[in-house]
């Protein structure tokens, strides 16, 4: 099974992550292990790469790609938003970098039979970690329309969600939704024809919306941001690549808010409460990559880098 992955953005995600030999490095999400071997290469002698992926298969390849780094490479299985916890059992308390590159690996969306996609017909699942938890199928099936109305409208933005829901809460009634394609055709039944949008399949904003639900996607990336922060050494930087608005919102707001100093009320004339930026902002905007990435890569045409470098 070919599990490689183009890294997006890779020269930029280096300069921001400054690799150098003897650094402890965290890749978030190992994925086909791209970043992770440019890592591995720019902090050789002896940098270290803690890599984590909540996808068991995804692990088990890179563990053979990148099995010529040795001990330098040291792969873990779980969620980044616990990696303070995952690392500190394993006695580290202090990192030099970390970099997430959000999302989806190529490997995930072209495996038919995970449900990532609506392209092809496969059990209705998209969790990333496919043995725990509830699938896309479960929460179709089991959760109240409001409920799915707001799943759809704020992780997929979806202008059409109470139509969707209320189409797929109908059909439930008659037979469970369990598969990629059911789904699309609700979908598809439930937004008028010419509002379909031109360059995007109408399945899309529901498959984002559902697959960001199942894997708590944005409270993972919340969680995750506050604990690589925490973890990082004065001059360690934090790497992120997100590609859509809601995670990017996220991690703006999440870099605005540690990098600010004085956090009393406007109207206090003098700072009461001494608290000190933790992070300084090395993106006043976020970096795009360059065209020829983005020809030779269609992942990458929404990919947007922010980093910070802890104080
Ligand atoms: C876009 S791919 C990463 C590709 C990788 N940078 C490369 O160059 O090959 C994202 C990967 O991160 C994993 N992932 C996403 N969110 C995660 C999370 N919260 N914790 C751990 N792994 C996560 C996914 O399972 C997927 O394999």
């Amino acid at each position: 099974m070919d599990f490689r992955h183009a890294p997006v953005m890779p020269e930029e995600a280096l300069q921001f992550l400054a690799p150098r030999s003897g650094g402890v490095y965290v890749d978030g999400t190992l994925g086909g292990g791209g970043h992770s071997r440019l890592i591995l290469e720019a902090s050789a002698p002896d940098g270290v790469l803690y890599a984590f992926d909540r996808d068991r298969a995804a692990l088990a390849a890179a563990r053979e790609r990148l099995a010529g780094f040795g001990d330098r490479f040291r792969p873990i299985h779980g969620n980044f938003a616990d990696m303070a916890g995952l690392l500190g059992a394993r006695g580290l308390t202090g990192i030099d970098g970390f970099l997430l590159d959000l999302g989806v690996s190529s490997h995930q969306l072209d495996t038919a039979d995970r449900g990532f996609s609506f392209q092809s017909d496969a059990p209705l699942d998209m969790r990333m970690d496919n043995g725990a938890g509830l699938t896309a199928a479960d929460l179709v099936n089991s959760l109240p329309e409001g409920e799915l109305t707001r799943i759809l409208r704020e992780y997929g933005e979806e202008r059409w969600a109470q139509r969707i829901a209320r189409f797929i809460v109908r059909a439930r009634t008659e037979t469970p939704v369990t598969t990629t394609l059911r789904l699309v055709d609700l979908v598809k039944g439930a937004i008028p024809r010419g509002a379909w949008e031109e360059r995007l399949h109408p399945a899309t904003r529901t498959f984002q919306a559902l697959r960001i639900a199942v894997n708590d996607e944005l409270g993972s990336l919340d969680r995750g941001l506050a604990a690589g922060i925490r973890l990082l050494k004065p001059g360690g930087r934090g790497v992120v690549i997100s590609f859509h608005s809601l995670e990017d919102r996220i991690v703006k707001q999440c870099f605005r808010d540690r990098a600010r100093g004085c956090i009393c009320p406007k109207e206090l004339p003098l700072c009461a409460c001494g608290h000190l930026p933790e992070v300084s902002i090395l993106t006043t905007r976020p970096v795009r990559p360059e065209e020829t990435e983005t020809a030779e890569n269609p992942r990458a045409r929404s990919a947007r880098l922010r980093a910070v470098e802890k104080r």
